[in-house]
């Protein structure tokens, strides 16, 4: 078996490459992974095994046609994670979140459809749905995304649906809430402040704090993307939410009673532009089709993520000096 990964060096993608081949996800079991990467500031190659024989690391990006048509061929699947993520740079420069997000997808996809690769997930956001102030989507909800990072991501998921309307390409689209863990690069809410504290440095609380999140550890949404990978249908979107929803304000609290801090290591700043209320996704119908259901709980998962950052400075001291002008 052999599965091609988009944005395997970022985040999330890095997350479910290890746990792949740590032969944690059934039916994978000794598959080779390709990760195409093009390793913007927010891709690290050390978030990956430097050493494992069944990785190959291919540095590019998912516009290059031509690169793609030469790697999908022999792959049983493409997992597609390689995206611009971060709201706050989006506000300051769309264009590169829709080359990657919109025009890279399609350049992804076409390849897809070169090469007859098999079965393709697309990972994408709750944040296509905009803001809800009460309720949760549904996966029929109309996409109504606000910073231009939602907007690219929706644009995405409307290429993606449509390659498999017109082509037939065997994809499943997944729309999943924060996702907190280990490797997360310290631009975003809960690394930044857990990377601050730790060095004593104040940490940048948006407007009133008051923003709700739905937080879900990593692991369990790779776990919700093999799923769908294995067992999702043609041209479906599945959501996939953590139910832990928390405002910014509550996080800050306990992520200052983990790293032994108080409320004067918190700096108000001027809110984000178009900030979104709240986030909250209904995950009906992953747990009913599918079986899924979240693991870790948020207590624990944010105290060993917090943990994580204590023991790992080598890991993030590089990307936090680059997102200096954000801390
Ligand atoms: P990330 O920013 O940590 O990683 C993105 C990766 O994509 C990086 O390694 C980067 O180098 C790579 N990349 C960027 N542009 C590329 C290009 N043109 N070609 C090839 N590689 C490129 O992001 P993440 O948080 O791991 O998110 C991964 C995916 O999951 C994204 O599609 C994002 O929209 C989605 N998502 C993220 C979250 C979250 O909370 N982080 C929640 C839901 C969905
Ligand atoms: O909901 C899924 C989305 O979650 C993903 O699609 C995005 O890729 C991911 O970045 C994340 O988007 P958010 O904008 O919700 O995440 P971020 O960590 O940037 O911010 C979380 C909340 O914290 C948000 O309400 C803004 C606030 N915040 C963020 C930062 C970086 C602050 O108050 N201060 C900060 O410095």
């Amino acid at each position: 078996m052999k599965i091609l990964v988009t944005g395997g060096a970022g985040f999330i993608g890095s997350h479910y490459v290890r746990t792949l081949l740590q032969d944690q996800y059934a039916g994978w079991e000794g598959a080779h992974v390709t990760v195409v990467d093009k390793l913007t500031y927010a891709g690290n190659r050390e978030s990956l095994p430097a050493n494992d024989p069944r990785l190959t690391f291919v540095q590019g990006d998912i516009l290059d046609g031509d690169l793609l048509r030469q790697l999908l061929p022999g792959h049983d699947a493409v997992v597609h994670f390689a995206a611009e993520s971060h709201v706050d740079r989006s506000l300051e420069s769309a264009a590169e979140f829709v080359r990657t997000n919109v025009l890279g997808t399609q350049s992804l996809l076409e390849a897809v459809l070169a090469s007859g690769v098999e079965r393709v997930v697309h990972v994408s956001t709750d944040e296509v749905y905009g803001s809800i102030d009460e309720g949760s989507w549904t996966e029929t909800w109309p996409l109504a995304p606000n910073s231009p990072y939602a907007a690219s991501k929706a644009a995405s998921d409307l290429v993606a649906r449509s390659y498999w309307r017109t082509h037939g390409i065997d994809l499943s689209i997944t729309r999943c809430s924060n996702n907190y863990g280990p490797y997360q690069h310290p631009e975003k809410l809960i690394p930044l402040f857990v990377t601050n504290l730790l060095a004593g440095l104040t940490v940048p609380l948006y407007g009133e704090g008051a923003n709700v999140r739905e937080w879900l550890h990593v692991d369990d949404h790779c776990r919700a993307i093999d799923l769908v990978l294995n067992k999702g249908q043609a041209g479906e979107v599945y959501n996939v939410g953590g139910g832990n929803e928390r405002t910014n304000r509550a996080i800050t609290e306990r992520l200052l009673e983990l790293t032994g801090r108080d409320w004067t290591s918190v700096r108000r700043v001027p809110d984000r532009k178009a900030h979104d209320l709240r986030y909250s996704l209904d995950e009906t119908k992953i747990a009913e089709q599918l079986g899924y259901a979240p693991s870790v709980s948020f207590e624990q998962g944010l105290a060993d993520t917090v943990d994580w950052y204590r023991k790992n400075t080598d890991w993030w001291q590089h990307s936090k000096a680059i997102a200096a002008d954000r801390a």
